[in-house]
């Protein structure tokens, strides 16, 4: 049997697209990469099945429609935001990349969905856009205490006018450059207890790592699909794929 491969790609052109209404393809050199070559689909998984009639599509309702995929001649699932997610931003903004959102469904059921992709050789996309978390992820709040390694997980400056901030909390603190959010508004956001604006590209509930730190990196590579690996090698086989996530950070 095929050994099946998990991707971790990173897909930052969705969340353009949204933001713009355009797509920003920047192709610049032929590659026989298999994800330039493939057919994809993408699974909106929200609106695509919903198999427990609670009005919002799962894991199960994709796992219901596999052949109909293999039907269409398609190869690849590109799978939309799954992880467990307070859903400021529709998942984008993720709370914890070791679980999947309860409104999506369970491990098992993920699990189950590789092995049904694995049987008909459909590949699988995960849309994981490693720039940010959820302020709820349980790293920004160690961050915030400045716990450890997670100190300088996020990117966390002081304001312009620090020192009479220090010395007069009532003073409105001024962030440290007029750098702005792409969904409106400063892309600093000012944290009371640490005392230090954070940085956040989307929503401010969405604060952004600072890949400057080879720790934050690291991290991603410890997530949710190793785990699964580990627990679950000789079923999937070897094959599970990171240096795509590599190569683009
Ligand atoms: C993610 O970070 C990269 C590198 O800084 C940046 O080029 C890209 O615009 C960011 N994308 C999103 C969706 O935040
Ligand atoms: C930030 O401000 C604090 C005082 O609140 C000060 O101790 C620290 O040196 C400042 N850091 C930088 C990088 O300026």
């Amino acid at each position: 049997m095929r050994t099946f491969d998990v991707f971790l790609l990173v897909v930052m052109i969705y969340t353009y697209a949204a933001v713009n209404g355009n797509v920003y393809f920047h192709a610049t050199k032929p590659t026989n990469e298999w994800w330039s070559n493939t057919i994809i689909y993408q699974v909106y998984i929200r609106s695509f099945k919903d198999s427990n009639n609670d009005g919002i599509g799962d894991l199960k309702g994709i796992i219901q429609k596999l052949d109909h995929f293999t039907d269409l001649g398609i190869e690849t699932l590109w799978v939309g935001p799954f992880f467990k997610s307070p859903m400021d931003d529709m998942g984008y903004d993720v709370e914890d990349f070791y679980m999947i959102d309860p409104v999506f469904g369970t491990m098992d059921d993920f699990e189950e969905l590789i092995f049904e992709m694995n049987k008909r050789n459909l590949k699988l996309i995960i849309d994981l856009i490693p720039n940010h978390s959820s302020y709820k992820c349980e790293w920004f709040e160690k961050s915030i205490k400045q716990e450890g390694k997670y100190k300088d997980y996020y990117i966390w400056r002081n304001a312009s006018n620090q020192d009479e901030v220090t010395r007069n909390p009532s003073i409105t603190p001024k962030p440290p450059n007029n750098w702005l959010s792409i969904f409106g508004g400063p892309a600093w956001t000012w944290n009371q207890q640490r005392n230090q604006f954070y940085f956040h590209q989307f929503v401010k509930e969405q604060p952004d790592f600072d890949f400057r730190n080879p720790d934050v990196k690291l991290q991603f590579l410890v997530s949710l699909f190793l785990k699964t690996r580990g627990k679950h090698e000789k079923r999937f086989g070897n094959d599970y794929i990171i240096k795509d996530f590599l190569k683009i950070y």
